[in-house]
């Protein structure tokens, strides 16, 4: 069972610009980004809040958000991974795509939370320890 985690207001964040958090737990690091028009997956008033592990599925590098090409990209061996398409893998050497965290997002308080990771964590053999 994941443990909900509020990450934000959803009116706060930026577009394009990403915000750093930990889930399930804190040894597990992810971006969530407001991508600015509804994408799969996105979440909030605009449909458009994301959020992914960053730690990258070949070889457990952290992949970094490029905000000029919305992709995350690993400094290891250079995949790239969509952040408008559910992470997907565009190009490189990763097996799968970046776990994507699953958000809510209460409008009553404006709140954004992660309540559950859909893929498997890089080094896991469970998500939650
Ligand atoms: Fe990311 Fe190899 S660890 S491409």
């Amino acid at each position: 069972p994941y443990r909900p985690k509020p990450i934000g207001q959803a009116k706060a964040m930026k577009v394009n610009a990403p915000q750093g958090f930990a889930y399930p737990d804190e040894a597990s690091p992810c971006v969530a980004v407001k991508m600015g028009e509804p994408v799969p997956g996105g979440v909030g008033p605009d449909r458009d809040i994301v959020a992914y592990s960053i730690v990258c599925t070949h070889q457990g590098c952290p992949a970094a958000y490029d905000a000029k090409s919305r992709c995350f990209k690993c400094p290891c061996h250079f995949t790239i991974f969509d952040a408008e398409k559910e992470g997907q893998m565009v190009c490189g050497h990763a097996p799968s795509k970046l776990p994507r965290i699953v958000l809510d997002y209460d409008a009553r308080t404006d709140t954004v939370r992660a309540v559950a990771v859909d893929g498997l964590l890089y080094g896991r053999q469970a998500n939650v320890l």
